[in-house]
């Protein structure tokens, strides 16, 4: 049973944490909300406890990106049912399109996965079901210089949070707590 402030703290962080470096964590694939109302499933790549940041790769053509320019509020829910643990966060985000960071992360995807970027830009129209892969590119992994236009299409959303809502269900009492970078609270659950 946590019943410190800074034991809800630290359980939301390392939900989080393990939830970038472990593919199997619930937490792993959190709901990511922009301003416009929209909301999708994005796979959480890092965050850092430290700043409280958290990193997505997405493409830079996504509807998502222009809703950000416009308003750069995000929210970000993530569920672990078998902890029942709800962690709801408010911040800022950021897309990161050239730099450190985006390059980063660019040289550590395998070609499978930078192939996304070859695709017709998310949300585009087509008369027949469609990965929205060019033909050439489908059950295969392309080259390097099969890749050389992808590059251009793949961005970071950089989130930095301000704002973590926690809450632990449990049978002898739930639990919430608000944290900010500097200060915590118990609200009623
Ligand atoms: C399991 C799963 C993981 C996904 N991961 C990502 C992701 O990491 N980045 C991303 O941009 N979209 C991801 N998507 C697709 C988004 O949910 C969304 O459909 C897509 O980004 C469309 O862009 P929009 O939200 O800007 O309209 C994922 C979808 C599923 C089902």
């Amino acid at each position: 049973m946590i019943e410190t402030l800074e034991s809800a703290r630290l359980d939301a962080l390392e939900r989080l944490a393990a939830g970038a470096a472990n593919r199997r964590s619930a937490m792993h694939v959190p709901a990511v909300g922009t301003a416009d109302g929209d909301i999708r499933i994005m796979v959480l790549r890092h965050f850092d406890p430290a700043d409280w940041s958290m990193r997505f790769h997405t493409d830079f053509r996504s509807p998502k990106v222009a809703a950000l320019a416009a308003n750069p509020a995000v929210h970000v829910l993530a569920y672990d049912p078998e902890a029942k643990v709800q962690i709801r966060m408010r911040g800022q985000g950021e897309i990161l399109r050239e730099g450190r960071v985006a390059d980063a992360a660019w040289a550590s995807a395998d070609n499978y996965a930078r192939r996304c970027y070859l695709a017709d830009a998310p949300g585009s129209s087509s008369e027949t079901p469609t990965s929205g892969l060019p033909q050439w590119a489908e059950g295969r992994k392309p080259t390097d210089d099969q890749l050389a236009d992808a590059r251009q299409n793949f961005a970071i959303l950089r989130v930095m949070l301000d704002r973590i809502d926690w809450f632990m269900l449990a049978h002898e009492g739930h639990r919430r707590a608000i944290l900010t970078r500097d200060g915590a609270g118990w609200v009623a659950p």
